[in-house]
Formats: structure tokens, sequence, C-alpha cells
């Protein structure tokens, strides 16, 4: 039986009436960026969350370069985050300028070991960025414990985590600054790229607004008056009442981004947004089941901590003889992924920073082991059963 990691073709049949009355729309509106719709959803996805502001991005990545970039932390600065995880993270981290420093994961969440986050401070070390892994929110009492002992600020890199709940409180507010993708793949994916930030801080979500528009207009004079602490008066022309020219438009206060999110993303985000909880639910039934079933097995499967609800944006499990277990798998049709195969501190890119192999232990042990299998809300209970089998069958 031929069973795909991700099937979103399910997913959209269902909503397919909705989507594309919401899409011609919108098409025939005239209005494809940062209209209505972006509007309301960003009020949707705050609500949702519970936080206050919540800033649409054109993506992931550029979510975190520009809440770093909001917290003014550039060359010299280091950033405390994890190698285990997709490298927008510490990518981000390295755009800026500033310097990701690696500290190893916990071997039951993946999540960055908050016991070894105090070692890792020096003098320059500016934000912790800790990622809520496979929808796994990661422990952060204790980072934001650490955090306001140090003066450091903490980042959410909660891509892979949209309604995941830390102490009931869904992850995104639980930092200075959140950020989400809605990447297709993800548990809450458009059809392209999209992001968002959010906050609770005031200050950050202006410069943030600033920030994805190129620092300009309004929006761009208030993030400088912020950032640079004045009160300069407005010596632009006045903006005049025209929908189309806006010259405020043509004044910059910030070097920013075109990260904008569009409208057509927005209505299909904002259509999934309203099945989440059902979507996530049937992820965390799926996870139930796999974890009863292979209980008994040789496999390590997940274990959420008490006080944390996972959203299983992957199911990942370890096996010992991972590649025959793969291979098991992909003879009975069922696609498997590995997450993640290289750690970060061991990737090419970061040869510069000139980690070795043996540094973060827990990290390289599990891109030895770790792979994810089908856990989609549209997973048929027949199909969960396959699964299990040839899991079974392959040890
Ligand atoms: C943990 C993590 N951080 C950052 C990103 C970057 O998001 P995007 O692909 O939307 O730029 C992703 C997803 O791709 C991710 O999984």
């Amino acid at each position: 039986m031929p069973i795909p990691l991700l099937d979103l073709k399910r997913q959209y049949t269902a909503i397919q009436a909705e989507a594309e009355a919401a899409v011609c729309s919108i098409l025939a509106s005239g209005a494809y960026i940062m209209g209505a719709n972006v509007k309301a959803f960003e009020e949707e996805f705050a609500a949702y969350c519970g936080v206050k502001h919540a800033i649409s991005v054109g993506n992931g990545t550029d979510g975190l370069v520009i809440s770093l970039k909001a917290l003014n932390i550039g060359p010299g600065d280091e950033v405390i985050t994890t190698p285990f995880t997709f490298f927008a993270t510490a990518e981000s981290i390295s755009s800026v300028g500033a310097r990701p420093v690696f500290v190893d994961v916990r071997p039951d969440t993946y999540n960055l070991d908050e016991n070894l986050i105090e070692a890792a401070i020096t003098e320059n070390t500016r934000a912790i960025m800790p990622v809520h892994i496979f929808g796994q929110p990661a422990e952060m009492a204790k980072i934001n414990e650490i955090a306001k002992k140090y003066g450091l600020a903490v980042i959410e890199d909660a891509c892979q985590a949209v309604g995941a709940r830390y102490r009931g409180e869904r992850v995104g507010g639980l930092g200075d600054i959140g950020v989400f993708s809605f990447f297709p793949t993800k548990n809450l994916g458009g059809a392209g790229d999209g992001g968002m930030i959010t906050t609770n801080d005031d200050r950050l979500a202006a410069i943030c607004r600033a920030l994805r528009v190129h620092g300009s207009g309004e929006g761009g004079r208030l993030a400088y008056n912020l950032l640079y602490a004045t009160d300069e008066e407005e010596l632009e022309e006045a903006a005049g009442d025209s929908t189309v020219y806006d010259p405020r438009k043509y004044y910059n206060y910030l070097i920013g981004h075109n990260s904008r999110l569009d409208e057509v993303q927005a209505a299909i985000l904002r259509i999934k947004l309203r099945q989440l909880d059902r979507y996530n639910q049937a992820r965390q039934t799926i996870a139930a089941f796999y974890n009863r079933q292979l209980a008994e097995t040789t496999y390590v499967t997940p274990t959420p901590p008490e006080n944390t609800e996972s959203v299983y944006h992957l199911y990942v499990l370890q096996a010992e003889n991972r590649a025959q277990v793969v291979r098991h798998l992909a003879d009975k049709g069922i696609a498997t992924g590995i997450y993640y195969p290289v750690p970060l501190h061991r990737q090419k890119a970061y040869r510069y920073l000139n980690y070795q192999t043996g540094d973060l232990p827990v990290a390289e042990y599990l891109c030895q082991r770790t792979f994810a299998i089908p856990c989609f809300p549209e997973l048929t209970p027949a199909e969960q059963a396959y699964i299990v089998a040839a899991l079974k069958e392959a040890i």
C-alpha cells in the first residue's frame, strides 16, 4: 500500500470549495498583498496563540531574521540555539552577522537542553533561540529563568508548532518574540510560503512591522524613533488621500526587507486555522496509537513531558538499525523522512565555527537514529495499522 509521508491533496480536497471561492474573490478584487485577509488573519492568529501582536511575513526564515534585527542583534553578538533543527534556525542568526552557539539537546524531547545553557553564556551572548522541534514545546520556564538572570532575549522558533501548548499556554507568546512558518508541509501550511511573528511587546511589534516593508512610511518612522529613542519631527510631505500613491512609502528609516504575506495565502491559512485544532487532535490521536502499538518494541517513541502538548508536526522515532527499517518500509510502499541527517554544528556551512564530532553527542546520536513516519490528520486507521505492522516486521 503506497503511503506518502504527507498528502496535502487530501487536506485540500476537504476545503476545496471554500478555498476556491476565497481565492477567486481575491483574484477579482484586485487587492493581492497585505489586504483585508492578511489583516484578519493576523488578528485571528494572535487570538489563537493568545498574544497581543501577530505580524505576518513572507516566510519563517524572514520572521527569524526580522526578530533578531528588532532585538538589535548583529555582528559581535552570540545567540544560543540547538544543533538539532532545520538549518534556517541558525542561518537566521548568521544572516544578521551574529554567531550561533550550539548547545546540545535533551534525549527525550530533542529540544535544547536547558541544563547546558548557562555554561555556554559569554559576555557576547544576547539571546536564546529554542526550537519547539517536531511540534514539541521546549522547556520554556527554565529557559526564561536563565534569560532573565543574564539579561538575554528569548526568541521561540515555533515554525513547527502552531497550537502546541506548554503549561496550558500556546507557544508563540512564551518568550520575547515567536516565529512561525506556513510552508506547505507545516501543521498549518499555506499554498506557498508564509510566516508570522508573534509578540506581546508593543515596541518589538512596531519595529517588526516596519522591517517587513523596507522600514518605510509611517511605520518606519515610528520604528526609527523607538530604536533610536528619538521623537523626530515629521519633515516629510504629509500623505495625500490617494489610495494609489502614498508619498510616505518612499521615505525610508531602516534597512528592512520585502517580506509581505499575500492575500491568497492569508485566505487559505484563515480557512485552515479554523480547522487547526481538529488537525492537531488528529495528529495527537495517531501519535498515541503509534506509541501504544510500539511500546513493547525496541523503537524509541516520543515522550512529551508532563504539562506539554505536542502537535506532532512530525512523528519521529528512533531505531538502532534505521537504514534497514527505512528500507523495509520503502519496500512496503511507506515513505519516511530523516530529520535530521546532519546536526547543524557539523554542517559544511558551519565549518568555520570549528565544532568537532563528539562536541554535541546527543544531537549527533539522534542524527544516526531518528526518522519520521507518516502522521498527518487524514491518515486512515487502515494505513496506520499497516505502518505499525511494517515497523514490527522490520525488527
Ligand atoms: C525549525 C524551523 N525553523 C525555521 C524554518 C524556516 O521556515 P520557512 O521555510 O518558512 O522559511 C523552518 C521550516 O522550514 C523550521 O522547521
